[in-house]
């Protein structure tokens, strides 16, 4: 367990204006590690990853990524030194195929490398002139996904990513997801504890703006018994 941190949150707090929502947040993530946060809606968990993505501004606290500080970075800046976020809402680009979702994605990050995707998710390369409009959930999953790990993240920050997916989906996801993280740590939020319990090495536990547990013994995360904190 020698593993150094590629991530440390450190007493992070947000506001929408005047309403708190995030209070003295802190975290960490190894590097090549997988760690969920669950938490009921509007506990909190997408104000973090959008915080710790640099898409919002946290009114106190730190979010240090391979030792540099992100906070005050703009999002695109995070993006290209190898920390994604992808977000719950799925979204692509309706009108463009596969193809041009991905190459936009290319033009952004400089990285060409297909191949991993198409390596990690084969049904993309038979999709690769389908219009997005025309994909399934979890084809536009796969999507998301496939462009973050073009330009080699060292980070996923993945927002409910099995919201509305088919359980045989989720099956697949979760085997990816295992696969990935050989290359880079991922940190899922969200509410299916199923999906959690098979890929997370470690859990936090999300209420009203906190951090109220951390789940690491492996017995705990196997029976979902973690599940009175939701
Ligand atoms: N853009 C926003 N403006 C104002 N309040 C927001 C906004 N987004 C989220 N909130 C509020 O912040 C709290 C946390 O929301 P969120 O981070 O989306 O939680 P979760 O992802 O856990 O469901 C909720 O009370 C929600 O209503
Ligand atoms: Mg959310």
């Amino acid at each position: 367990m020698g593993r150094p941190n590629i991530v440390e949150v450190k007493n992070l707090s947000a506001a929408y204006g005047q309403s708190k929502v995030l209070f003295d947040v802190s975290l960490k993530i190894k590097a090549n590690e997988r760690v969920s946060i669950v938490g009921r809606n509007g506990a909190g968990k997408t104000t973090l990853l959008k915080c710790m993505a640099s898409l919002l501004a946290p009114t106190n606290g730190s979010v240090v990524y391979d030792r540099t500080e992100l906070v005050g970075k703009q999002s695109y800046e995070v993006a290209r030194m190898g920390l994604k976020y992808i977000d719950q809402d799925k979204h692509v680009f309706l009108d463009l195929t596969v193809r041009e979702n991905l190459e936009l994605s290319s033009y952004a990050t400089g990285d060409y490398d297909w191949d991993k995707v198409f390596k990690h998710f084969p049904k993309l390369k038979i999709l690769i002139d389908r219009k997005g409009a025309y994909l399934s959930g979890g084809e536009r999953q796969m999507l998301m996904v496939g462009r973050a790990i073009l330009g080699d993240p060292k980070v996923l920050l993945i927002d409910e990513p099995t919201e509305g997916l088919a359980p045989s989906i989720v099956d697949d996801l979760v085997t990816t997801f295992h696969e990935l993280s050989k290359d880079c740590a991922i940190l899922t939020v969200g509410q299916n504890l199923s999906f959690v319990s098979r890929i997370a090495e470690r859990i936090y536990a999300m209420k009203e703006g906190k951090l109220v547990a951390e789940i690491t013994d492996a017995a705990e995360i196997k029976n979902s018994s973690y599940s009175h904190y939701l």
